[in-house]
C-alpha cells in the first residue's frame, strides 16, 4: 500500500545523463518515482518506467489520471512541455531549463531579469540553432500551468552541465586528456582567460530534489562559480596526475586544422572564438544559492568526469582524438613523438 506521506514525482525523461542521475537520488531519499520516455536506455533501479514517445498526442495517458507531487521535465520540444502542462496534474511543476535562453552573452553572468530571446512558435525544435527559443517556449508553457492551476514551479536554467556520466565530453575532455599525453604537452585554446563555470549532475540534482521538496517558487540560474579556462587546465593537470603542460594554439592554426570550439569533434571545448559569445558559461547564481543550491569544487566535479571517461562505452562528442592531437603538433611543431 502506498505511504502517504512518500513524494510520488513523475520523471518526463530519466533515462539520460541528468534525468537518470535525478531518478537514481530520488529513489535514494525514498522518493516514489515514475519516469516516462522511449526508453533509449534503462531508468535506474527502483523506477517504474513508462515507456511513451512524446511526439505522439497521446503519449501521457498512462500517467494523465494521476495526481503528483512533483513533475520534472527534461523536453527541450515546446509541444512535449505544452502537453504536459496542459494534461497533467501536479502540486509542484519543475523544468529544466537552460542558460540558452538568454538573448546575449556579451556580458559576465547575467541575471534571471536579462532578455530572452523570442520563444519558439512551433511544437518541434527544428534543429539545435532554436534550442534557447524553444527553451523559453517550454519555460512559458510550465510558468502559465503553475499561475492556471495554483501549483507552485521552479524553472532552472542550468549551466554546462558536468561530471559523472556527461556523455558530450565537455567535462571530461581535458581532464582525460591530461591522464592520456600524447606527448609532452596537451593542446589546448588560445586564450587562458576564457570564462569558464560548470555544474557538478550531482550537485544540480540535489537541489533539484530540494526545490520539489520545498516547493521553490521561481526562475533561477544555476551553474558553478566562474573560474578561468587557465584555472580549469590547472586543476584538470593536478587531478590527472599529469606531467604534460598546456600549450594554448593560436586560434587560425586550430581554424586551418578544422578544428572546431566548444563541442563537436574534432574540437577543443570549453572556449567559444567569438566576442558575443564570451561570458555564454556564466551566470549570476545568487538567488538559486539564496535557495539552497550548493556547488562543490571544481576539482570534484573534474576527478567524476575523468573517472566516467576511464569507463566511456559510447564515443565521446568532444575534442581530438590521440591521432588528432599528434596531427596537430606535427602541424605546429613536427613533434609527434611521445618523449
Ligand atoms: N548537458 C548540459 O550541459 C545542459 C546544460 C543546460 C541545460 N541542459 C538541459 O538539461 C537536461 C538534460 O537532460 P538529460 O541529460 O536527462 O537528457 P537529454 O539528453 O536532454 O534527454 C531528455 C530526456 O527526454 C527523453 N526524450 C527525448 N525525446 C523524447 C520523446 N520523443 N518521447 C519521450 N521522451 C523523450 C529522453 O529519453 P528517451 O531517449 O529514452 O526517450 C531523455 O531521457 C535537458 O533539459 C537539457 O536541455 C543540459
Amino acid at each position: 500500500m502506498r505511504q502517504p506521506d512518500v513524494m510520488r514525482m513523475l520523471i518526463l525523461g530519466g533515462t539520460a545523463f541528468l534525468g537518470r542521475a535525478l531518478a537514481r537520488r530520488a529513489v535514494a531519499q525514498g522518493i516514489e518515482v515514475t519516469a516516462l520516455a522511449r526508453g533509449s536506455a534503462p531508468v535506474p533501479d527502483g523506477v517504474r518506467f513508462i515507456r511513451a514517445d512524446r511526439d505522439r498526442d497521446d503519449a501521457l495517458v498512462p500517467v494523465a489520471h494521476e495526481q503528483w507531487d512533483a513533475i520534472v521535465d527534461l523536453t527541450r520540444q515546446p509541444g512535449h512541455a505544452r502537453r504536459a502542462a496542459t494534461g497533467l496534474h501536479a502540486r509542484h511543476r519543475i523544468l529544466i531549463s537552460s542558460a540558452n535562453v538568454y538573448a546575449r552573452f556579451d556580458q559576465p553572468e547575467r541575471s534571471e531579469d536579462a532578455a530572452l530571446l523570442a520563444p519558439l512558435d512551433a511544437d518541434e525544435l527544428p534543429d539545435m540553432s532554436h534550442y534557447g527559443e524553444a527553451k523559453v517556449a517550454c519555460e512559458q508553457a510550465v510558468s502559465l500551468a503553475a499561475r492556471r492551476d495554483g501549483s507552485t514551479a521552479t524553472i532552472i536554467r542550468a549551466g554546462l552541465i558536468g561530471g559523472y556520466g556527461d556523455w558530450s565530453g565537455r567535462s571530461g575532455y581535458y581532464p582525460w586528456r591530461f591522464a592520456h599525453p600524447t606527448g609532452r604537452d596537451v593542446l589546448v585554446p588560445p586564450d587562458l582567460d576564457f570564462p569558464v563555470a560548470l555544474i557538478d549532475v550531482d550537485d544540480l540534482v540535489a537541489w533539484v530534489l530540494q526545490c520539489a521538496e520545498r516547493r521553490v517558487d521561481g526562475v533561477f540560474n544555476a551553474t558553478g562559480e566562474t573560474t578561468t579556462l587557465g584555472h580549469l587546465l590547472d586543476i584538470c593537470k593536478g587531478v590527472a596526475a599529469s606531467p604534460a603542460r598546456p600549450r594554448p594554439v593560436e586560434a587560425h592554426h586550430l581554424a586551418a586544422a578544422g578544428i572546431g570550439a566548444w563541442m563537436g569533434t574534432p574540437s577543443l571545448p570549453l572556449w567559444i572564438d567569438d566576442p558575443d559569445w564570451r561570458w555564454f558559461a556564466t551566470l549570476d547564481t545568487r538567488a538559486a544559492r539564496a535557495a539552497g543550491l550548493h556547488t562543490r569544487p571544481l576539482a570534484e566535479t573534474l576527478r567524476s568526469a575523468l573517472a566516467y571517461e576511464q569507463q566511456r562505452e559510447v564515443a565521446r562528442a568532444t575534442g581530438l582524438t590521440d591521432d588528432e592531437e599528434r596531427a596537430l603538433r606535427a602541424r605546429l611543431t613536427g613533434d609527434t613523438t611521445l618523449t
